[in-house]
Formats: C-alpha cells, sequence, structure tokens
C-alpha cells in the first residue's frame, strides 16, 4: 500500500491505496469529488487534479494526448494532471494533490 495525501482547502486526508491504482481510483474508493466520466481514455478531463509541486517532477511527463486534454482547461494551473493517468507506485508515497475547485 502506498501513502497518499488529498489537500482540501487546508484539511490533509491520507489514504493509503494498492500500488498501480491512480488517482482517480483513489478518489472513487475514498468519494473524492472527482468525477472521471470517461474512465481514463483521456476524452473528458473531469478526473483533473493539481499535483503538489514538491510530486509534480516526480510524475512520468503527461504523453501528448493527456497534454491536449489539459490544455481545453479553464482552470488549468501549472501542475494540472489528468489523475487517472497519474499510477501510484512506491516511489510515489507521500505524494499529495488536489482538486482545483478546493485550491
Ligand atoms: S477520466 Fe476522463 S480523462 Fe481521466
Amino acid at each position: 500500500m502506498v501513502k497518499v495525501l488529498y489537500i482540501n482547502n487546508s484539511t490533509t486526508k491520507t489514504f493509503k491505496i494498492e500500488k498501480n491504482k491512480t488517482i482517480l481510483d483513489l478518489a472513487k474508493q475514498e468519494d473524492i469529488g472527482i468525477e472521471g466520466s470517461c474512465e481514463g481514455s483521456m476524452a473528458c478531463s473531469t478526473c483533473h487534479v493539481v499535483i503538489h509541486k514538491d510530486w509534480a517532477t516526480k510524475l512520468p511527463a503527461p504523453c501528448v494526448d493527456e497534454k491536449e486534454m489539459l490544455s481545453l482547461l479553464s482552470n488549468y494551473y501549472k501542475n494540472s494532471r489528468l489523475g487517472c493517468q497519474i499510477v501510484i507506485t512506491e516511489l510515489l508515497d507521500g505524494l499529495e494533490f488536489s482538486v482545483p475547485e478546493d485550491i
């Protein structure tokens, strides 16, 4: 299990998630307000999350399709990512993220 921190305004919630699951999986499991309507096929961007700056560079870079979807967002942040594309590995133990509406 890998520890992931969800920052909601000034509140931090810590969750444990199986490795190789995504942030979208975690959101569905823990009822975090991320819709994920296309179930991870990079066709919606309703899984938009913002990765804490200390962790953003530790993630694999977004692929072309993810970058394209992110570029369509009106509330894009420098560290915006699609939660369905963030696969949690042991290297990401302690990863922090937020939902844009909570920043
Ligand atoms: S769930 Fe649709 S892009 Fe991530």
